[in-house]
């Protein structure tokens, strides 16, 4: 008799039934990891600030009582605190989190000009979001055993100038995702997925939606031949919130087409 398992054919549906909350879930990266969720057989909660944008994926996607939306301001207690009690009233389980709300552009000003007031919007805007939102969804996440997604960005790793304030809350937040990997293993995994350029253009509500303006050397620096689109992150968070993945917490993983490994000389 053989030890070896079987072979077995991949799970098309690798999150059925398990809840996922995606906050900043209805535009951009966030509403591409909610399409991936539904996709892989999930019950998924949206929270974002823009109502418009998160009653628009409800009745574009038209799954019924599979999908919902909440508004959210990670960066409030009290609205996180809603947030994730309304989550549990409308499923009764959270079994997985991705932390992915937050001002998107980093460029704002130089250090010596930087206003305190917008400093403290990258910070409580990524780094408290996602403080704030893992601490009021881990005991549901304890009892499900279930997963947590922290969004940081390749900017971790490498910056262009006067983007102190967003690298330091996305820098944050990787070291955030080892520490409570550590303090929650084994009940719960805590991963950061690292995104390189992301074009979301397409993926904002239908009023602000548009065609990227990509050029060919956009595409062409990226040893994978192209820019980014929100499903490609889609796609490991969906692969890192299911029981594939039982075996990797506490990592950082960049998905940015190459571009962190690739030498520069001009
Ligand atoms: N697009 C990229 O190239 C890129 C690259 C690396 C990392 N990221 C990160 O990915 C995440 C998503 O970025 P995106 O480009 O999709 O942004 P986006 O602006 O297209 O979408 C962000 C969504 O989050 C919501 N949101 C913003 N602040 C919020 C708050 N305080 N509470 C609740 N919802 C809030 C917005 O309303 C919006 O729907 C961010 O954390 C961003 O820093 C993006």
């Amino acid at each position: 008799m053989s030890l070896l398992p079987p072979i077995e054919p991949c799970d098309p549906a690798p999150l059925r039934d398990r809840v996922v909350l995606v906050t900043g879930g209805a535009q951009g990266i966030g509403r591409g990891i909610a399409q991936a969720v539904l996709g892989a057989g999930g019950r998924l909660v949206i929270g974002d600030l823009d109502r418009d944008a998160g009653r628009a994926c409800l009745s574009e996607w038209a799954v019924g009582e599979r999908a919902r939306f909440l508004p959210l301001d990670v960066a409030r207690e009290p609205s996180v605190r809603g947030f994730v009690a309304r989550a549990l009233i409308a499923f009764g389980r959270i079994d997985g989190l991705v932390n992915n709300a937050g001002p998107a552009s980093p460029e704002i000003a130089t250090l010596s000009e930087l206003p305190l007031a917008d400093w403290r919007r990258f910070i409580d805007g990524h780094l408290t979001g996602t403080f704030l939102c893992s601490k009021h969804a881990l005991p549901e996440l304890r009892k499900a055993g279930g997963a947590i997604i922290n969004i940081a960005s390749s900017r971790v790793l490498q910056s262009e100038p006067h983007t102190e304030a967003y690298a330091a809350a996305k820098g944050g937040i990787v070291a955030f995702t080892h520490a409570l990997a550590i303090s929650e293993g084994p009940d719960v995994r805590v991963n950061a997925i690292s995104p390189g350029w992301i074009a979301t253009e397409g993926w904002r509500k239908p009023t602000a939606r548009r065609a990227p303006k990509l050029l060919r050397r956009d595409h062409a620096q990226h040893p994978a031949g192209r820019v980014g689109q929100p499903p490609d992150i889609g796609a490991l968070a969906v692969f890192l919130l299911s029981d594939a993945a039982g075996f990797i917490t506490g990592q950082n993983i960049v998905v940015d087409g190459g571009m962190t490994r690739k030498m520069q000389y001009v």
